[in-house]
């Protein structure tokens, strides 16, 4: 029977959470829940600790101290999805590379069929479905990464940096996408060190800055007053 404490997986929430490596601060006494529904940016310049931070939410990294906890319960549910900077894509169709991800995931035959269709549909792909994933251009491969999550219907869905690789107009469609997913029901957190971006998307900014969490506020409060000097100078160095 599903345990209703794990069964969502939301909130997840860090307490204290730290991570170092050889003797070195990578993030340190980290407080941070993430909530049903929202959209965060976890936002910070390069080395801040955003990937590490993603990577520890999503489950693919032990915290050195503090704990984790999603839905209540201290092991990770299924239902997460993660999109890197760089798509990792397999060599077969655009179409194969979701079968397969479903594949894995247990959903199979006429299911399989139709989210793949779908979700090739809200990307913009379908009509590169039998097209080898990889001759795709660099947002196609991204969008097709996002397609391939989405198929999954995460209750989560992760994006660290999903745009950092590609040009402004390749970014904004994968924004769109991003809002669109958003839109349907499924949490984001995202990474970004693109002020403009998480202007563009946010709800919700966290903001590093040298493996510490120094501010979580709504954006509008974020961005039109920060609370500390951190982020100040962050908002300030990108206007310049
Ligand atoms: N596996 C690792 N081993 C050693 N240092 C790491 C490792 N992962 C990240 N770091 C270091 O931790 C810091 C934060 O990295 P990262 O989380 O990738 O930051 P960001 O995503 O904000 O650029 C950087 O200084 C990086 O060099
Ligand atoms: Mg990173």
């Amino acid at each position: 029977m599903a345990d209703v404490a794990s069964a969502g997986g939301l909130p997840i929430v860090c307490a204290g959470v730290a991570v170092g490596h050889n003797g070195t601060r990578i993030l340190a006494d980290v407080d941070l829940a993430v909530t049903r529904g929202n959209l965060t940016l976890i936002l910070g310049p390069n080395g801040s600790g955003k990937s590490t931070l993603l990577r520890v939410l999503h489950g693919l990294l032990t915290p050195t101290a503090g704990t984790i906890s999603w839905g209540g319960a201290s092991v990770r549910p299924r239902r997460h999805a993660m999109v890197f900077q760089r798509a990792v894509l397999l060599r077969r169709s655009a179409a194969a590379n979701i079968r397969y991800a479903l594949d894995l995931a247990g959903v199979r035959g006429a299911e399989a069929e139709s989210r793949i269709d779908d979700a090739l549909a809200e990307v913009g792909l379908r009509a590169l479905a039998g097209r080898s994933a990889r001759v795709l251009s660099g947002g196609e491969q991204q969008r097709l990464a996002l397609a391939r999550a989405w198929a999954l219907r995460p209750e989560v869905l992760f994006l660290d940096e999903p745009t950092a690789s590609l040009d402004p107009k390749a970014s904004r469609a994968v924004e769109e996408i991003v809002r669109g997913i958003h839109a349907r029901g499924t949490t984001v957190v995202m990474t970004t060190h693109n002020l403009a971006q998480a202007k563009r998307l946010a709800y919700d900014v966290v903001f590093l800055h040298e493996g510490r969490l120094v501010e979580q506020s709504p954006a509008q409060g974020f961005f039109n007053a920060p609370r500390t000097s951190e982020a100040a100078a962050f908002l300030e160095g990108e206007r310049l």
